[in-house]
């Protein structure tokens, strides 16, 4: 949410903060802009909308200078204006920010109060104009960084760039996620090694509390409590064609065609050699010793956990709590001994989730997480983190890290049902086997791209869509109406097909397309019961099921999407697929953004 960018470059910062920023620009697009010093002074240039619109401006309006930061925006406090768009400034000092400054109007009343007006609705100019209040008062760009960042509550990830210093770039860290990249006679920040790749693959990821002061040669980390740290340098690999579209139109339809190499790499790294066992890192967890589990996530990764439910409860007999993160630490539940928490995030960074993780350390027996960020904050405080192997999701819809969540979430139960005795060693080995042929029916469940693209193409017309399942369908159904809303914009809601009659089949007319996921399971037939229910009163259903479920619901649907056949419990892995497809190919019909959008940012880093 919001990316930055630093640089102290030996060329033109200009063109590398630009190239840096597409790389965040997956973080929030509503704005972009850069400042960089030249000859002691600074110089800025912003653009209202996407990246591109600030490209197009440097083409007539150049900025020059080897010192520079830059910014995209996911507008928090402020309209996404020209005005409100970072970097922020004042006579000597440039800011951007990732993050909420949360005792900004205090700040504001404090400047006010001197005599200090303001010019943007942010929460961020404040920052600047309390460095430069400090500066002011003849306190150093040192000082006057370090008194500004103590005085502000909330949550940030800032760097500074000052009028007269043109090596020198300051950095901190409360909230939001911050890295330094190490180059030769360079140095740079970022909000994550993504941004950083083509510069450098050594990182220093900074601490919560920590501040950086850094210059071409040397970078000087300061803890929460200021005494001097020493962070590790990481090599972090990141393959620069991990994060260009491949021939694809779109990181999205790229992602959603990786996901058989994706599920096989996930799948081999925690299976044993011979394949009958599942090895999860060694660091002292142990399932036999848990006896609840407590489940917390955002959006896609929250239906992720709902899924994991049944499958923690079905095949390990586990009792299984889940909730949306932004609810949970707010509802002060209580946490039992003997209950592991954990946590999954994509991003890992997601500030609901992190908030939620901390509120259950020293509650909770474990914190366990599953994310594709190994190196991220939930990550790096969890007791245990185990990575999904999904490479980088640019892609702001989430497709292939939902199918490695559900992946590495399945055989989290297997392993929990296993050293709890509900599953002997052949069963364990059968369901492995079972699993290991699942990419392969995901590669035929990519082959109805085309059916799926005829149906997105009708479901591009409609208003409303509702999703209906049932069991391990319902979270798919949430699953499918959240990937559509979020790129196509059309209204879609789900339910537990046994919720219809409670309400929701109010809706049904014959302008209401209703998506039915039900592959020939044990609760076929009472779903195909409620898809007559919606036949019967003109809704238009598509149908997403397995050859024997299209043979005995027969052709009565308006569509009929027949699926590869899967074991049952993973069937919520393989129906992904046609729920990503089908939001994507409504999406490529209505024309919209389908990466990057309206209103939404692919990191939500606050709350
Ligand atoms: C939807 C989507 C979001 C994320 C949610 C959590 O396609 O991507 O709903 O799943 O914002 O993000 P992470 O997994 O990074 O914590």
């Amino acid at each position: 949410m919001c990316g930055i960018v630093g640089v102290l470059g030996e060329h033109e910062a200009a063109p590398l903060l630009v190239e840096s920023l597409k790389r965040l620009e997956y973080r929030g697009y509503d704005s972009a802009g850069i400042a960089t010093v030249d000859k002691g002074r600074l110089g800025r240039r912003r653009a209202v909308g996407k990246l591109v619109n600030l490209s197009d401006r440097l083409v007539h309006e150049p900025l020059t200078g080897k010192a520079g930061i830059g910014h995209t925006r996911w507008a928090t406090h402020g309209a996404p204006n020209e005005n409100n768009a970072h970097p922020h400034s004042t006579r000597q000092v440039a800011v951007v920010h990732n993050g909420i400054i949360e005792n900004y109007r205090e700040l504001r009343e404090e400047l006010a109060a001197k005599g200090i007006g303001y010019e943007t609705d942010t929460d961020t100019e404040t920052v600047a104009l309390l460095t430069q209040a400090y500066l002011d008062e003849g306190q150093s760009p040192r000082e006057a960084a370090l008194s500004t960042v103590s005085r502000l509550t909330g949550a940030y990830a800032l760097c500074f760039l000052f009028e007269g210093e043109e090596d020198l770039l300051i950095a901190a860290r409360q909230g939001s996620p911050l890295a330094i990249g190490y180059g030769s006679g360079e140095m740079f920040v970022g909000s994550d090694a993504i941004a950083l790749a083509p510069l450098t693959d050594q990182i220093t990821y900074l601490e919560e509390g920590d501040f950086a002061f850094v210059t071409r040669t040397q970078v000087e980390i300061l803890d929460a409590a200021r005494r001097p740290a020493n962070r590790e340098i990481k090599t972090v690999e990141i393959e620069t064609g991990q994060i260009d579209k491949g021939g694809y139109k779109h990181f999205m339809s790229k992602e959603i065609a990786e996901q058989p190499r994706v599920l096989t790499e996930v799948i081999g790294y925690y299976l044993s050699d011979d394949a009958t066992r599942i090895n999860l890192p060694e660091n002292g967890f142990d399932f036999k010793t848990i006896d609840r589990l407590t489940m917390v996530a955002c959006g896609t990764a929250f239906y992720a956990c709902l899924t994991a439910k049944y499958w923690f409860e079905q095949i390990a007999g586990m009792p299984v709590e889940v909730d949306i993160a932004s609810e949970f630490r707010y509802r002060e539940p209580p946490i039992t001994e003997r209950t592991a928490a954990l946590f999954v995030s994509q991003s890992g960074e997601t500030a609901d989730t992190l908030a939620a993780l901390r509120y259950c350390e020293g509650k909770a027996d474990s914190i366990l997480s599953v994310v594709n960020v190994p190196t991220s904050s939930i990550a790096r405080e969890s007791n245990l983190a185990l990575p999904i192997m999904a490479g980088p999701e640019i892609g702001v819809a989430s497709t292939k890290a939902f199918t490695c969540q559900l992946t590495v979430l399945y055989l989290m139960a297997l392993k929990a049902a296993h050293d709890k005795g509900r599953l002997s060693d052949t069963e364990l080995a059968d369901r492995l086997s079972e699993l290991r042929s699942l990419p392969s029916a995901v590669n035929a469940a990519l082959a109805l791209d085309k059916s799926l693209a005829h149906a997105g193409l009708k479901l591009s017309e409609a208003q409303d869509v509702l999703f209906l399942g049932r069991g391990l369908m319902y979270p798919l159904a949430l699953e499918g109406a959240l990937k559509l809303k979020e790129i196509s914009y059309i209204h879609a809601e789900a339910y537990a097909s046994g919720e219809l009659k409670h309400g929701p089949i109010a809706l049904i007319d014959k302008s209401m397309p209703v998506v039915v996921k039900a592959p020939r399971d044990a609760l076929f037939e009472k779903t195909v019961s409620n898809m007559q229910e919606v036949m019967a009163r003109d809704g238009k259903v598509i149908l997403i099921t397995d050859a024997a479920g299209a043979a005995e619901a027969g052709d009565e649907a308006w569509i009929t999407i027949v699926m590869p056949t899967a074991p049952a419990a993973l069937t919520p892995i393989l129906y992904a697929i046609p729920a990503q497809l089908l939001a994507y190919h409504t999406a490529v019909a209505k024309g919209t953004d389908v990466d990057q959008p309206r209103n939404l940012a692919k990191s939500v880093t606050v709350e």
